[in-house]
C-alpha cells in the first residue's frame, strides 16, 4: 500500500463484502488475519472453505443477480 486511506465496505446482495482502503482483519480472539491484498473478499454466505475470506463459493448457493 502506498499511503493511508479510509476504508470501505461494499455490501453485495447473496455475496461477499468487499473491504478497501488500510483495514485489518481480526479474528474472534482479536488476533490480526494477514491480508495480502488492498482490496479483500469477506464471506457472509458460510460457504467459503478459506474464511474469513470469500472463495467464490456463495455464487453455488444462489443465482447471480
Ligand atoms: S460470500 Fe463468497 S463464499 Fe461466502
Amino acid at each position: 500500500m502506498d499511503g493511508p486511506q479510509e476504508a470501505s465496505i461494499t455490501t453485495y446482495r447473496g455475496g461477499p463484502l468487499l473491504v478497501r482502503g488500510n483495514y485489518v482483519v481480526r479474528d474472534g480472539k482479536g488476533k490480526k488475519i494477514p491480508a495480502r491484498r488492498r482490496t479483500v473478499a469477506l464471506c457472509c454466505c458460510g460457504a467459503s472453505s478459506i474464511k474469513p475470506w470469500c472463495d467464490g463459493s456463495h455464487k453455488q448457493l444462489r443465482p447471480a443477480e
